[in-house]
């Protein structure tokens, strides 16, 4: 893929990147991983399939998500899932529980999604209420329709590289490597965080004899002492730590490439009363770096496209192979 001009506002400002730059300060900004117009590429890419389906006149695929309580970012998650669906021609359903919710009316709805035939694949969005063990929740998910790929049988599988769900979020940065082509063969990989839904599967992923993949891999994380000594010798950062800024220039080595999955909400004093902050001081770490990723329009998109992605495989594996 060719590098692109990118519009990227960093404070309150707007500031343009462009390779084809002839200042020497903007010759040396990284280039854009930009997960917004790749992630537009993939919907694209799922529509045009779903319209072939619908002209073999087969129903569409159907995603479902479970939404527990009033969160305001699983709500804001949940929605944007549906509208994705919208955009990319599934039926979509919500299904809304209280926060009071008992363990048991959960996995009875589990139950019914696992045994319906007219639903390919459903999530359940995280976290939940403290009443409800998170763990048999997940279990309970029929690993046909984990279209999260949180099922430990399809994270074994995933560490097997059998073929299975891959979670969104690291299919949606292998994704973005793979578009881009970069190169992962025999580099040293930096993970910082080693959650269940990002950095633990990445660090598997990235060691995985594959593109992307065959790295050397570091997962880091609140254990890890003196950070910066690992990053420094990174050739791909990949962090996932929800710190605003945490990682800056100084830690970073020269024509590195720098995945942001961080998404914290700040407040500040805009209309919305927040902005979006990742993990990677943009604005410094832009200057070393070779590739970057933004916060907005980085992973984040990326992660809902490849939702859709998991959901037309459990649609062609439940409609053609049942
Ligand atoms: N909460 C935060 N990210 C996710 C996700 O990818 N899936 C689900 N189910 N819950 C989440």
């Amino acid at each position: 893929m060719k590098p692109i001009k990118y519009k990227y506002r960093v404070g309150k400002g707007i500031r343009y990147f462009s390779n084809k730059s002839k200042s020497k300060k903007k010759e040396k900004m990284a280039q854009i991983l930009d997960g917004l117009k790749v992630s537009k590429e993939v919907k694209a890419e799922i529509k045009e399939e779903v319209q072939k389906i619908l002209a073999n006149n087969r129903r569409a695929p159907h995603l479902v998500a479970i939404l527990v309580g009033n969160n305001g970012a699983s709500k804001a998650y949940v929605n944007s899932k549906v509208k994705d669906c919208e955009e990319v021609g599934f039926s979509s359903s919500l299904i809304k529980f209280p926060s009071t919710v008992s363990e048991s009316e959960l996995l009875e709805k589990i139950d019914e999604l696992n045994k319906s035939k007219a639903v390919d694949g459903f999530i359940v969005q995280l976290p939940l209420p403290k009443q409800i063990d998170q763990e048999k929740i997940i279990m309970a998910i029929d690993p046909r329709k984990d279209v999260d790929g949180f099922h430990p049988e399809n994270f074994g599988k995933m560490a097997l590289e059998m073929d299975t769900f891959l979670p969104a979020t690291p299919f949606g940065i292998l994704t973005l490597l793979e578009r881009y082509n970069i190169e992962t063969k025999g580099k040293n990989c930096v993970i910082i965080g080693r959650s269940r839904i990002v950095g633990k599967p990445m660090s598997i992923l990235m060691g995985r004899k594959d593109f992307p993949g065959n790295s050397t891999v570091t997962l880091t994380h609140s254990y890890t002492q003196h950070i910066e000594e690992y990053t420094k010798q990174a050739d791909i950062v990949i962090t996932a730590l929800g710190d605003p800024n945490f990682l800056k220039k100084e830690m970073i080595k020269d024509g590195a490439v720098i995945v942001d999955v961080g998404i914290t909400r700040v407040d500040d004093d805009s209309e919305k009363g927040y902005h979006l902050a990742g993990d990677v001081d943009f604005e410094s770490c832009a200057e070393k770096a070779s590739w970057i990723t933004p916060v907005p329009g980085g992973v984040g998109p990326m992660t809902r496209a490849m939702l859709m992605k998991n959901t037309i495989i459990a649609y062609k594996t439940s409609v053609y192979n049942d």
